[in-house]
């Protein structure tokens, strides 16, 4: 399971690799913070930083941090397949966030088709490269994506990924602050997708073993699916996640360059999958060479934890298939 050991290694550890990374939306609230923390990776050789504005001058900003990741801007749809050929990894945070009272489906009208150019213009010019897509809704996006790729005749189920880190991360802090832990030694898997029931935070796997009354486990379970929500109404009207968003986001990416690196890897994400009747899922991956090494699949679980899966994959299912019909609509 995903030590947070790990995290920290992987914002540090040294590298042997040659990576690019294109980071998709890299002048947003997400892109931008995200883009500092991978040009502070030493995994990290070329950072390539596209979106619709701003990223000549982001691009200049980041190229001064003395860290080895070569920075350049690109700008303008002209500019993406410059921007994406060579990626080991993209990133895609691009899109409009949430404002107070939506959800994460109320993106999709805005978000589908944004993801939808971007993965066309990533399944011409690195047909290879890991997906890490974080648009929301994440439970749509990645289906999206994968129709495009199907489309191209390059899909790899092994190279869509989904981004639901922050729901780990999240689940690991309150988990810490609510037995007096220090938040960078939890470890809570997180299942299932990225939008309210469908967030299945595993707190009978945390690691290290907790335990709570019923009550407790219920509340935290559900403050771990209104996560997103929290920041929404916090921000009040400027966004969602962006801080957090961005450290998730990057260490995701690090653990993909981790795993082409040679270290195994494990990491929760939403990809495609058999081990529900969800044709998309997140359990914890083996990351390696290729991207998903070996689905770990769900694990033991509890009869709570049961009622969580059998409730979010209507939702799941609902929103993939909304995601794949948009694709391949006539
Ligand atoms: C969140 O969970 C932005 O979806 C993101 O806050």
């Amino acid at each position: 399971m995903f030590s947070s050991r790990l995290i920290s290694r992987a914002f540090s550890t040294g590298s042997q690799c040659n990576a690019k990374v294109a980071v998709l939306g890299a002048s947003g609230g997400i892109g931008q913070p995200l883009s500092l923390l991978l040009k502070q990776s030493p995994l990290v050789t070329d950072l390539a930083l596209y979106d619709i504005a701003h990223t000549p001058g982001v691009a200049a900003d980041l190229s001064h941090i003395n860290s080895k990741a070569r920075v350049t801007g690109f700008v303008g749809a002209e500019q993406l397949a410059d921007a994406l050929k060579g990626a080991d990894v993209v990133v895609i945070p691009a899109g409009v966030p949430r404002k107070p009272g939506m959800t994460r489906d109320d993106l999709f009208n805005t978000n589908a088709s944004i993801v939808r150019d971007l993965a066309e213009a990533a399944a011409k010019n690195c047909p290879k490269a890991c997906l890490a897509i974080i648009s929301n809704p994440v439970n749509s996006t990645v289906p999206i994506a994968s129709e495009v790729f199907k489309k191209a005749g390059v899909y790899d189920p092994n190279r869509i990924f989904g981004v639901t880190s922050l729901d780990v991360v999240r689940a690991n802090t309150f988990i810490a602050e609510a037995k007096g832990l220090d938040p960078a030694t939890v470890d809570v898997p997180v299942i299932g997708g990225h939008a309210g029931i469908t967030i299945i935070p595993l707190l009978s796997r945390a690691n290290p073993a907790v335990s709570f009354p019923d009550d407790k486990v219920d509340a935290l379970t559900k403050r771990i699916q209104d996560a997103g929500t929290e920041v929404v109404k916090a921000k009040a009207g400027a966004g969602s996640a962006t801080l957090s968003m961005a450290f998730a986001g990057a260490r995701f990416a690090i653990s993909l360059l981790r795993g082409m690196n040679g270290e195994k890897v494990v990491e929760c994400a939403f990809v495609k999958s058999d081990v529900t009747e969800s044709t998309y899922f997140a359990t914890p991956l083996v990351l390696g060479k290729n991207g998903l090494a070996q689905n770990l699949g769900i694990g033991n679980v509890n009869k709570y934890e049961q009622e969580l899966i059998k409730n979010a994959i209507p939702e799941l299912k609902a929103s993939i298939k909304k995601g794949e019909d948009f694709v391949n609509k006539k």
